[in-house]
């Protein structure tokens, strides 16, 4: 899918413009239905667009689309009308609805587009929030996931052949060019993690997830080390080696470098959770929906996905991207309620549930990842079902010790539409870690979930600022459109890319 800017002094000249398709937005409260651009388009077609509104029932609200074949007095073959809801209520939803309903009526057979929905009040000037939308949007509609099938199916044309002019107004255009530049780097990131996060468990194991980080960083030059058994041995990452124990793929840790900075300087390191499947170990799961493990490892697929968008960008900074990879299953070898393990930091773990693993691999992540001298760390992990409970499939929950750090990342999540919401840390939860024999323990008790988790994860950070990510909730849908969503990729570009030198 190919995007430019192409400007237009007005909408006469969008709607003068050839091609396949012309993408434009009515509001339902504007004249009859008719935004200024409706109603230009309405008086070029003579009157076509209001009579085929008329027929179909179009009112302009969120979702609904209006197909006008063969627009008499224009050059276009399809104008395509999206409804944007009331005016007033003009906000990122809506225009995601429209978007996304304008993506799936260009149809396979669409290959050139000029889209020109109206941009949302937050966006104002800045057009960089306008072109990550469309791009997202359109390359969402476009993702499918079709190495599974038999025979195996190509990849939809769609996505190969599409070019869409994004309308914009002159000033602006150069601007855009580069806001588009930049969004198709946030959408191939994207696809990485989408990409990641489905293949199914028995094809995706750590050993395999290394490799497919080795192989999607090497063209964008980034050096990638694989770290087996043995040097998890060697390192004393027993955390990681106990959780992976009951499973015949071994663990690995993924070690991911983007050297764009000067050498000493302090990087930044995202960590990612990889668990290739979590079936709980011996407190194993109940069986329904226990498929949806597979993506449990999103964590470790949105920290690939995010170093393949740095690397392509070339972003002036120092990046680490560290993966713990494991799988989480029942065996004879596998750990048990009641051991106590301990890990690269030396503290020791009662380990109450085997299936609170994620914080499990995490700590001796980020004891590793402090080695490195790190700026800021981030830790992105499908880590509890209390995340869930608590935000739903909206938010991330963001954690974070540094008050800079949380707000820069909030921030982030706001403008690329991929958000997360902030909840506490603090002493009261930290009681809950208490061991009756180890120096704590890996469950947490009852209530507040999310935040008991995070705040085992803050015992291992010493003196660094630290962010912890749970996406348990926005890392992938269930039910019929069940897939990895790759979020939250464009929060974390987002918030390297402001942090890297112009
Ligand atoms: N991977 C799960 C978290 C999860 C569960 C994410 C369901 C999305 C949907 C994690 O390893 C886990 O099992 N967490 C437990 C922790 C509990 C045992 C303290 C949970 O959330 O139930
Ligand atoms: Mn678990
Ligand atoms: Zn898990």
């Amino acid at each position: 899918m190919k995007f430019r800017a192409k400007k237009h002094a007005n909408d006469r000249s969008v709607l003068n413009a050839a091609g396949d398709a012309i993408v434009i937005g009515l509001f339902e409260d504007e004249g009859r239905g008719m935004s200024k651009t409706g109603q230009m388009a309405d008086r070029l077609t003579g009157g076509q667009l209001s009579r085929h509104a008329a027929i179909d029932g179009f009112s302009g609200a969120p979702g609904n689309v209006l197909c006008v074949r063969e627009p008499a007095g224009l050059r276009t073959r399809r104008l395509i009308a999206v409804g944007l809801g009331k005016a007033a209520a003009y906000d990122r939803d809506a225009w995601l609805r429209a978007a996304q309903s304008a993506a799936k009526a260009l149809g396979p057979a669409a290959r050139s587009v000029t889209w020109a929905l109206p941009a949302i009040a937050a966006w104002g000037d800045d057009v960089s929030g306008y072109a990550l939308a469309t791009i997202l949007a359109l390359r969402s509609v476009a993702y499918a996931t079709t190495a599974y099938r038999s025979p195996p199916v190509p990849p939809p044309v769609v996505a190969a052949t599409l070019e869409v002019a994004v309308a914009v107004r002159a000033p602006h255009e150069e601007a855009m060019t580069q806001a588009l530049a930049y969004a198709s780097a946030v959408a191939d990131g994207v696809d990485v993690a989408r990409e990641l996060g489905n293949a199914p468990g028995n094809v995706c194991t750590p050993a395999w997830l290394g490799e497919a980080a080795a192989s999607l960083a090497a063209p964008g030059g980034l050096d990638v080390e694989v770290l087996g058994p043995a040097q998890l041995r060697e390192l004393k990452m027993h955390a990681l080696l106990a959780v992976g124990q009951g499973s015949d793929a071994p663990p690995c840790l993924i070690v991911m470098r983007h050297v764009g900075g000067l050498p000493d300087e302090a990087p930044v390191v995202l960590i990612g959770k990889g668990v290739t499947f979590d079936a709980g170990g011996i407190s194993l799961k109940p069986g329904a929906a226990m498929d949806e493990m597979k993506f449990d490892m999103c964590g470790a697929a949105a920290v690939i996905g995010t170093m393949k968008a740095v690397a392509a960008l070339g972003l002036r900074m120092n990046v680490v991207g560290i993966v713990a990879a494991c799988e989480n299953l029942p065996d004879g070898r596998a750990f048990k309620p009641g051991d106590v393990i301990t890990g690269m930091s030396g503290t020791t773990i009662e380990v109450l549930n085997t299936d609170a693993e994620g914080r499990l691999i995490l700590s001796d992540a980020l004891t590793y990842a402090q080695r490195l001298k790190p700026a800021a760390l981030v830790d992105v992990a499908t880590l509890t079902g209390a995340a869930v409970v608590a935000l739903g499939h909206h938010y991330s929950a963001l954690f974070a010790n540094d008050e800079p750090l949380a707000a820069a990342l909030l921030a982030s999540g706001a403008r690329s539409g991929d958000a997360a919401w902030r909840l506490p840390l603090g002493a009261p939860y930290q009681e809950a870690l208490r061991s009756g024999i180890a120096d704590m323990n890996n469950l947490g008790g009852a209530g507040a979930g999310a935040i008991t988790a995070a705040c085992f994860l803050e015992r291992f950070v010493e003196g660094h600022a630290w962010a912890h990510l749970d996406i348990a909730g926005t890392a992938w849908r269930s039910g019929p459109e069940k897939g990895a969503t790759g979020r939250p990729v464009a929060l974390l570009v987002d918030f390297l890319a402001r942090r890297a030198r112009a």
